[in-house]
């Protein structure tokens, strides 16, 4: 690497002057460097010729603003609680500077890339070229390969890649090189069962709220969540100027058919919207209503069913994600490369204010340690803009508890035994949701297959200044349990929870009980999506970025679960992970919502109906 060179450009950026042409490639040095998740092998060479859409994170001139006006407007004793920025101010702080652009096209250009037919995201701080892979090898000093994964699935990518030393300052990150992501959906891996028991769905809507009379365990209705909730008699005002959201990748998408048959028989008032939400295809995602492959749309008919449930009337918009990476049979060829998440991200920065949704649940989540610190960075911070314009961002936190038997081994060759956390729940822009199962009292998920309710501490994001307090209140209770096995300074999730252990759902036209995280997520958003409902109606802004507003205040309108523990890495002290404890736990977070306290603190009435049992 040369000094001289660094200093040279360094010089020229400092006197002002345009960054000019630099005549001869600069040297290069490794720019990021990440181990291949053990999950993953190295299987053959990648195909000199595949093309892969490569996307380059130039850096943003002013996230640290943006961050101050995240936390200033998501703060509710700030001035500006609620003031949320459009689509328009967030551009503009994050859009990159016109050094850092130019040097990044006369790095393409010096490369042979016509770079007048480049694409960007809205802020130009994503830069978008599709290219083959000896090309991308050449440009990045990198040699990419095939890594087929313990499940069959196979992806083509490189565990380190180089930049010229100039650029280091100026790209965040470069993918898809070393990020082994890939956000699986959370009711796939899990239980699902025919029903064949009766639902206690006979009781009349409206009389006593008795959740002992309406609720059952095996097969829990929309009528027993929003009798345990507190949304049964809200009567939404807001529909329309409020919306929901939730993402689909992978292949899942929503079956109308489905969803329609679901909320005939459990929110017939609702059935009409299973054919009246909107798809958003992204990157020519499935929105396909025909055929039945093997499992495929349980989690995504699982997400509409839920927020059609508790949300209705609130319109909801279905992202409909292309671009799924792995699932192709090896051998060899493997067509797709892309970054679904990137695409899904890009697309919903890029939608203008009227819009963009205020809630979205995405039930996909992947190991922390399969994502580079680099593009972990980057992606939360782009999911910090949502926050910053008002979306409120949820994401399940993991259905093995603190990491799945067998595997908790630390992604660094040491072979060393750790907790796992997920990614993204450990971005600390985002609302990671947990489960709990039963009902009197609610306790934290957990069944004997191994599916239990996903919690820890990130060791990429240091924790939050809005979950000090409760983190550190925990850490007491704890003591030096497990202290080797988790970065107690880390971001810690979730931050709450709600049901998540056998929902009725209707799939492939048949009743069937879904659990996972992946059910509580779309719940707790539906649920965010009323109170934003009654806030609206109350002529307030909505709640957006949720976290600073749950730890300081809104916990109190949170029912404690204390009971039940992140059972998972079974190799691990007793195998029990984190145990839940009073106020918030890195297991069910603040415990689950009690809707009409949660709009009463916040100021706000709502309309009900009073001829119901709540008055
Ligand atoms: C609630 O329902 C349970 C089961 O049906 C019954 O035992 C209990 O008495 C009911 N409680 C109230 C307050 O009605
Ligand atoms: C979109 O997906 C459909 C169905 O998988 C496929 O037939 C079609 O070729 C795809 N279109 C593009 C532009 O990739
Ligand atoms: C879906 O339902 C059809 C008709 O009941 C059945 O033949 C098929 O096996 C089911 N598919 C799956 C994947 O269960
Ligand atoms: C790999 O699979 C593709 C698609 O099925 C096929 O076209 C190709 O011939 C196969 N290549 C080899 C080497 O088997
Ligand atoms: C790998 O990670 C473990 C646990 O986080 C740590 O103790 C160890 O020092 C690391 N080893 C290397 C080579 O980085
Ligand atoms: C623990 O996390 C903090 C904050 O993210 C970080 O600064 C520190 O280096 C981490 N410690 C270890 C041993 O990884
Ligand atoms: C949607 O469900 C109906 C039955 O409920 C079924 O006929 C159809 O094949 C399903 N489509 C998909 C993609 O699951
Ligand atoms: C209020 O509840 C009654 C009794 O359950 C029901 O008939 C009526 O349709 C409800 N009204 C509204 C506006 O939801």
């Amino acid at each position: 690497m040369s000094a001289a060179k660094l200093l040279l450009v360094a010089g020229l950026l400092a006197s002002g002057a345009h960054a000019s042409p630099i005549q001869q490639r600069s040297p290069y040095a490794v720019k990021d460097s990440h181990f291949v998740p053990s999950k993953w092998r190295q299987a053959a060479p990648a195909p000199a010729t595949q093309t892969i859409d490569l996307r380059i994170a130039v850096k943003q001139n002013a996230f640290d603003d943006l961050e101050r006006h995240l936390y200033e407007v998501s703060d509710p004793d700030h001035s500006r609680y609620g003031q949320h920025l459009s689509e328009h101010d967030v551009k503009k702080l994050v859009q990159p500077s016109d050094d850092s652009l130019t040097l990044v096209h006369e790095w393409l250009a010096d490369n042979g890339i016509d770079t007048t037919h480049l694409s960007y995201s809205a802020a130009k701080d994503w830069i978008k070229v599709s290219l083959p892979v000896h090309r991308i090898e050449s440009l990045l000093d990198t040699k990419y390969s095939v890594y087929r994964h313990e499940d069959g699935s196979e992806t083509v990518r490189t565990h380190e890649w180089s930049l010229p030393v100039h650029l280091h300052e100026h790209i965040d990150t470069i993918q898809p090189t070393n990020s082994f992501f890939r956000s699986k959906p959370k009711a796939i891996s899990l239980e699902v069962n025919k029903f064949a028991g009766t639902y206690s769905n006979e009781v009349t809507y409206h009389q006593d709220p008795n959740v002992t009379a309406i609720c059952t365990p095996r097969g829990v209705t929309p009528l027993c969540m929003r009798t345990l909730y507190e949304t049964i008699d809200y009567i939404p005002q807001s529909a329309g100027k409020n919306k929901m959201a939730l993402a689909n990748y992978l292949g899942e998408t929503n079956n109308r058919s489905d969803t329609y048959l679901f909320l005939e028989k459990f929110r017939p008032e609702a059935k009409e919207a299973a054919y009246t939400f909107q798809f958003d295809v992204i990157n020519n995602g499935s929105t396909s209503q025909e055929v039945v492959q093997t499992n495929i749309d349980i989690e995504g008919d699982l997400d509409v069913e839920t927020m059609l449930a508790m949300g209705w009337p609130t319109p909801l918009t279905a992202y409909a994600v292309g671009g799924s990476p792995p699932f192709i049979p090896s051998n060899g060829t493997t067509e797709n490369t892309n970054e679904p998440y990137l695409d899904w991200l890009q697309h919903v920065l890029s939608q203008s204010d009227d819009v963009l949704p205020q809630v979205v649940s995405t039930s996909y989540d992947d190991e922390e340690q399969t994502v580079p610190v680099s593009y972990a960075k980057r992606v939360c911070e782009d999911l910090a803009q949502l926050g910053a314009r008002g979306v409120s961002v949820f994401y399940s936190s993991g259905d093995s508890g603190v990491g799945g038997d067998g595997s908790c081994v630390t992604n660094n060759g040491s072979g060393a035994k750790r907790f796992i956390p997920e990614f993204p729940s450990t971005c600390p822009y985002v609302t990671s949701v947990g489960a709990t199962m039963d009902f009197k009292p609610e306790v934290v998920a957990y069944h004997s297959s191994g599916y239990a309710s996903g919690g820890g501490f990130s060791d990429i994001f240091p924790r939050p200044a809005y979950q000090d307090k409760a983190v550190k209140a925990y850490l007491k209770t704890i003591g030096s349990r497990d202290a080797e096995y988790f970065n107690a300074s880390g971001r810690a999730y979730p931050d709450l929870s709600a049901q998540g252990s056998y929902f009725s759902t209707v799939w492939n036209g048949t009743d069937t009980l879904v659990s996972g995280t992946s059910a509580s997520c779309p719940l707790i958003a539906a649920i965010i999506a009323l109170v934003n409902d009654a806030l609206i109606a109350g002529g307030k802004p909505t709640l957006g970025f949720l976290n600073p507003w749950l730890y300081k205040k809104g916990y109190r309108a949170f029912t404690d679960i204390t009971s039940g523990s992140a059972v998972g890495c079974s190799e691990i002290g007793d195998g029990k992970g984190f145990p839940s404890a009073i106020g918030w736990d890195p297991v069910s977070g603040v415990g689950t919502p009690r809707f009409r306290d949660i709009i009463h603190k916040l100021g706000v009435h709502g309309t009900w109906n009073h001829t119901g049992g709540f008055s």
